[in-house]
């Protein structure tokens, strides 16, 4: 009998960073273990690799379920940001120089998120849809010659990279540095990426970095507007006062972590998912731009790129019969919400044509919505479109993944294709 159905508690630790290097399927079967038989439980503070003091690290109640993500979502009154959004405990500065108006509250993260909202609704998106297209077309003949190879480098991690620096303004020669940082702000619990070193030392490298460039490239669109975010940052005011430099390279590293790593490994794991599942690529083949809004959610509830936010209770809560004092750390599972069977039939089952698909890859609704979402929607329609148009025969191999407790991330996957002149 699977774990996932007998009625005894697996002996897993979630806290644990091996058990985060685990497929996701593996993982499941403690999920589907817990969104049966413990909706909401308490768990010791996650493994700590930062050398961290005990008493900053609190212990967690988990939140599987598809409904209880929502709901928490949802009660920002409740269940606040405020006081940290990471599963793992990080350095409080750490937090506040990475992390914006994503660990806010109500009324700062309103005011804070209203600056650059209107640069990310579907209507603005939707007058950028054509160079993203260009863009993904670029990246696809760019590859098209090689036969294959390494599938993050050549494909998955170009057209995000591309996109979000040219909506902040990052000039063409920082970009791969800017990434490069950006990714290992949040991988750093994966041994490959800190080797021999600390990882609070990659982590404090990696912040530097972008600080330092937010900070040169904020003066420089002070006394050089373009037409990007970061000229409309630097020229903001809330309530009468201008951004100080730490808020704006917060923001700056918020929307370069957010805006590339999240689309990259959507892309990665959809790639191997159409290829374990030729049937699916046939019918998206059939078909490829009437099918591919539909394909996206499905590649998004798929993948679940992000796998884990937290929030705190600001009083006492009820969940489950269980009572939550006010201060409780919260963490949302949102990878086992998309896996959950009471709200998608059969979950595991990868189904480009799923209607209803309303899964909670981007968050379960509520003041902290992706922001991202209609960008991110858009540039996994252009890429796929472009890239199953050039090379509908393309097969993606075993992926390596990223150890990590919050991005379901792909290192490499090994790719190959009939090569194109
Ligand atoms: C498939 C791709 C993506 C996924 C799965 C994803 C997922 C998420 C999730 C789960 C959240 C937290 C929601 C919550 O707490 O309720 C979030 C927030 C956010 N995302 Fe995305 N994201 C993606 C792409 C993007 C892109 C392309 C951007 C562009 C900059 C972006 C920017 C943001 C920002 C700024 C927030 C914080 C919003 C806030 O706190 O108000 N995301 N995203």
């Amino acid at each position: 009998m699977p774990v996932s159905e007998s009625q005894q508690m697996p002996d897993v630790d979630l806290g644990s960073l091996e058990f985060w290097g685990r497929p996701a399927e593996e993982r499941d079967h403690y999920f589907a273990w817990l969104r049966r038989e413990a909706p909401i439980s308490r768990h010791q503070p996650p493994e700590d690799i930062m050398g961290l003091p005990d008493q900053g690290r609190m212990s967690y109640w988990a939140i599987v379920r598809y409904d209880d993500v929502r709901r928490i979502s949802r009660d920002p009154d409740s269940f606040c940001s405020g006081q940290g959004t990471q599963f793992a405990d990080a350095p409080p500065e750490f937090l506040e120089a990475s992390m914006s108006f994503l660990a806010m509250d109500a009324p700062r993260h309103t005011k804070l998120r209203g600056l650059v909202s209107s640069a990310f609704t579907p209507r603005q998106v939707a007058r950028i849809d054509e160079g993203i297209r260009v863009n993904a077309r670029r990246i696809v003949e760019d590859a098209a010659a090689s036969g294959g190879g390494d599938f993050v480098e050549l494909i998955a991690k170009r057209l995000p990279l591309v996109t979000i620096s040219d909506m902040i303004g990052v000039p063409e020669a920082d970009r791969e540095r800017v990434v490069a940082a950006a990714d290992l702000l949040i991988t750093t619990s994966d041994p490959e990426v800190f080797g021999d070193r600390q990882p609070i030392e990659v982590l404090g490298e990696a912040l530097w970095t972008l600080t330092e460039f937010a900070t040169e490239l904020a003066a420089h669109r002070e006394q050089n507007p373009g037409d990007d975010l970061m000229t409309e940052l630097v020229h903001a005011e809330i309530d009468g006062d201008r951004l100080t430099h730490a808020e704006i390279a917060a923001f700056f590293v918020l929307l370069s972590v957010a805006g590339n790593d999240t689309t990259r490994h959507t892309t990665s794991h959809a790639m191997r998912a159409l290829s374990l599942n030729p049937d699916q690529r046939a019918l998206l083949l059939q078909d490829l731009d009437g099918r591919l809004p539909s394909a996206v959610e499905e590649f998004v509830r798929w993948a679940s790129p992000v796998m884990t936010f937290r929030r705190t209770t600001t009083r006492e809560v009820e969940l489950h019969d269980e009572r939550l004092a006010a201060g409780e750390k919260v963490v949302l599972f949102y990878h086992s919400a998309n896996r959950d069977d009471r709200a998608f039939e059969d979950p595991w089952r990868f189904d480009l044509t799923r209607d209803p698909n309303r899964h909670l890859g981007f968050g379960g609704g509520g003041p902290h919505y992706c922001l991202g979402a209609s960008l991110a929607r858009t540039q996994l329609r252009s890429i796929f479109g472009e890239l199953l148009r050039v090379m509908p025969d393309i097969e993606a191999h075993e992926p390596e993944l990223l150890r990590s407790a919050f991005i379901h991330g792909v290192k490499r996957m090994e790719c190959t294709f009939r090569p194109r002149a």
